[in-house]
């Protein structure tokens, strides 16, 4: 958006591209991030403290991939309006600190840490300034509305197999994040994989840390969606409101004999079929490979939405470390960081988001 003598409007044009970046995907629905706006080109990017998961996310590795994936999204959504975000001061390993177990649960008196300085220009190009790696190339070609039309999808896909140009531009696309995409399709692989994962999300909501923060994101009514805009919404994980309140207070009820047999077998019911996996392989456990690997991610993500191909993320088989282990001794896969389902699914119920105004602060 440009004023009559062709100069810039900075504070609409920032408003638009936030606008639009607020709809970046992040664990729980969490959207760790607010933004200073200076008026001008410039802004400054921060860590909500009080937005990341130290009892899930012990590393803090996941609240920086968000972040990357948000400046990525601002990014590609810069370059749709031929502009260019400078992004300075990104100091990975200090926000993976502040969001680490260690991090979050010693400084709580200042929730807001200081990410990193972004600056719009003119003339389009490659995002420059993160810490680490050059930037993703060129233009990407993901239009405002794939940023809308992207989302997790809870519903079983159709069996039908993903065609060859849509996994060559995947490959292509986890290459230049320095990641690789893996397809696990045989049945008794994705069986045993899927077994690991139920078994992982059972032990993990029966550890009281754990257990305590992930229900502190649930939203099991639309009353309570629509209040805090954020969370795990019990409409997206198409699951009843009860269901989750009742995990929410009495976990243990998975691990009983009868009603434990009867939730893990109402999880799998739900969850159907699981035609095929994908994993993103390289890595991700220092902060500086989480952040260009969040990137990534987002990138990838509007790629198989460009695909109509839809994902449902298992974190629990990675954040799990009895889950990852075994899952790295069965597929042979060294480096997995996120494995999710993936296909053509029925359209998705959309997962609520903060205001913009509510992502800004003074
Ligand atoms: C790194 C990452 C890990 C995620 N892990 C899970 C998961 O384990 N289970 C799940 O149902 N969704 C998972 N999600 C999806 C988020 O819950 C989802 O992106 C968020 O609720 C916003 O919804 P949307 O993607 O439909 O916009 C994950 C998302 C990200 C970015």
């Amino acid at each position: 958006m440009s004023t009559d003598d062709g100069a810039h409007d900075w504070a609409t044009l920032w408003r638009e591209v936030l606008d639009l970046a607020r709809w970046t995907p992040s664990p729980h629905n969490t959207q760790p991030w607010k933004v200073r706006l200076s008026g001008g080109p410039t802004a400054e990017l921060f860590l909500d403290r009080t937005r990341a998961l130290p009892d899930e996310d012990l590393t803090g590795c996941f609240v920086v991939a968000a972040l990357g994936m948000f400046v990525e999204s601002l990014s590609c959504l810069a370059l749709n309006r031929n502009l260019r975000l400078d992004v300075e001061g990104f100091d990975a390993e200090v926000v993976r600190q502040a969001a680490s177990h260690d991090g979050a649960h010693t400084h709580e008196e200042d929730s807001l840490v200081f990410v990193a300085g972004l600056t719009l220009s003119s003339g389009g190009g490659a995002t420059a300034g993160f810490p680490g790696n050059p930037g993703f190339p060129g233009n990407p070609g993901f239009p405002d509305q794939l940023f809308l039309d992207r989302r997790t999808s809870r519903l079983t896909p159709r069996p039908a197999p993903i065609q060859q140009p849509a996994l060559d531009e995947l490959q292509t696309e986890a290459s230049n994040g320095g990641l690789r995409v893996h397809l696990l399709e045989t049945d008794a692989q994705v069986t045993e994989i899927m077994r690991l994962n139920l078994a992982a999300v059972v032990e993990d909501l029966n550890t009281p840390s754990y257990h305590r923060e992930i229900v502190s994101w649930f939203r099991a009514s639309r009353r309570d969606e629509q209040n805090k805009r954020d969370g795990l919404s019990a409409r997206c994980m198409a699951m009843p409101g009860y269901e989750m309140r009742l995990l929410g207070r009495f976990p243990r009820v998975a691990k009983t004999p009868l009603v434990g047999w009867l939730v893990r077998a109402q999880y799998r019911r739900r969850l159907g079929g699981v035609p095929r996996l994908m994993v993103l392989d390289g890595p991700f456990w220092d902060a500086e490979a989480a952040l260009k690997a969040g990137r990534c991610l987002m990138r990838l993500w509007l790629v198989l939405t460009r695909h109509g191909l839809r994902i449902h993320p298992f974190g629990n088989l990675i954040t799990n470390e009895t889950a990852q282990t075994a899952f790295r001794a069965t597929t042979g896969i060294a480096r997995p960081w996120i494995v999710f389902r993936v296909g053509v699914t029925e359209t998705p119920a959309r997962s609520e988001r903060l205001f913009l105004e509510e992502i800004l602060v003074d």
